[in-house]
């Protein structure tokens, strides 16, 4: 690979240990891929965030980078294990909230801003068409190559925190344009509307893409799409098919930049669509516990559940997991009273799938196939998909 002096600087530790240690990773990233060169990344979002997936090897790990190495580019993190301020009333233990703490404390002390969601495009870390970054989140990588134009490959942990401390990554994958463009023609023939319905269509492609070689998407027949519904989307196709790039005529910036596939085509209809729905809710379900925003609530998704919460009483466990930013927004404008008042919690900085509530409820509304997923993989619950509505319907029966 062609190192600058300054990449070169740092491989040789001019710039301390942990800058040495994340130019290593890098490099030996970049020959793996057959990288060229390096490229300045102008964000980073690091996952892995929960003490659930770091554990003390992990914790470790980020101790021993924490000792000497300092952020370059914006960094922000995935959703932790708990609410950092909440936790209580979550029914995290005090063991947990002290590792997890432990893990936060660490990336803060590299100056990574601790707001822990997986939307940082809804709070900040928000590239724009063209820009190169090194994140870590699937359903964000797939948001920002796809919605937004930007680049980036699908990081893990570690390379994450390297481009952090160096500012840089490989070039390779994603940030090539030969790498971006669309090998599969989808044709929607139905009907697409709100998030719960986008989650589906998005099981429905990633599981085709799974058995076709996880090619890049080209979709057509959607006429419009909602930021929420498109986060949704980008969720549960890189949750079901590892896609990390789509375009969708008329509705991502890419659609025509590149010539549209012909060679392989298929088509959904609403057939496909009921289908792939049913298979998302369980046989023999008893929902004690609904949960909204995966990804993270948008300040338009909270409007709405306080709306339909007004004067109500829930009945379940239900949470709202979002991004403390957006929360502290909610509280201004008064969504976070008229929520709690029901008796419904947010949950900031976590979410259903990483907060260690494995086997704590017996099963979930959600409106994401994405949740449905891990809540039957990880936390073994049974699960049922529904709109925004039918979720806080259940909450309040
Ligand atoms: Fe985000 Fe958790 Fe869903 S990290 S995408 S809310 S599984």
């Amino acid at each position: 690979m062609k190192l600058t002096s300054e990449d070169q600087d740092m491989l040789d530790g001019k710039y301390g240990k942990a800058t040495q240690k994340s130019m290593e990773i890098l490099t030996i990233l970049g020959e793996i891929f057959e990288a060229e060169d390096m490229i300045d990344v102008v964000g980073v979002q690091i996952a892995g965030v929960s003490y659930d997936n770091l554990g003390e090897a992990g914790l470790e790990f980020l101790s021993e980078m924490a000792e000497d190495g300092k952020v370059r580019v914006l960094t922000t993190l995935n959703p932790a294990g708990m609410d950092r301020e909440n936790w209580r009333a979550l029914g995290i233990d005090e063991e947990f909230a002290k590792n997890q703490n432990r893990a936060l404390d660490a990336f803060a002390k590299m100056g990574i801003i601790t707001t822990c969601s997986c939307t940082p495009y809804l709070i900040g870390n928000t590239p724009h068409y063209g820009q190169h970054l090194a994140w870590a989140e699937s359903s964000a990588v797939c948001y920002a190559n796809s919605v937004i134009g930007a680049r980036s490959n699908r990081e893990g942990g570690p390379s994450a925190l390297a481009s952090a401390l160096t500012g840089i990554t490989p070039r390779y994958g994603y940030h090539l344009d030969k790498n971006r463009q669309g090998e599969v023609l989808i044709k929607v023939n139905a009907p697409v509307k709100g998030t719960d319905e986008f989650g589906v269509l998005g099981k429905i492609i990633g599981d085709k893409l799974v058995k076709l070689g996880k090619k890049i998407p080209y979709i057509t027949g959607i006429p419009s799409a909602s930021i929420e519904e498109l986060k949704s989307f980008c969720a549960s196709v890189a949750t079901y098919g590892g896609t990390a790039l789509f375009h969708m005529e008329r509705i991502t910036p890419e659609f025509d930049t590149y010539p549209k596939p012909s060679d392989i085509v298929f088509d959904i209809n609403q057939s496909d669509l009921d289908k792939a729905r049913a298979e998302l809710i369980d046989d023999h379900l008893e929902i004690d516990f609904v949960s909204i925003g995966c990804p993270h609530a948008s300040i338009h998704e909270i409007a709405t559940i306080a709306k339909l919460l007004k004067g109500k009483k829930v009945k379940k466990e239900f949470w709202i997991t979002t991004a403390r930013p957006t929360k502290r927004i909610a509280d201004e404008v008064g969504y976070s009273k008229i929520i709690e008042m029901a008796g419904a919690k947010f949950a900031a900085d976590t979410c259903c799938v990483v907060a260690p509530i494995k086997g704590r409820f017996k099963g979930i509304m959600v409106d994401s196939a994405k949740a449905c997923y891990y809540g039957r993989a990880k936390n073994k619950f049974k699960v049922k998909i529904g709109k925004i509505e039918e979720c806080v319907e259940e909450a309040t029966k």
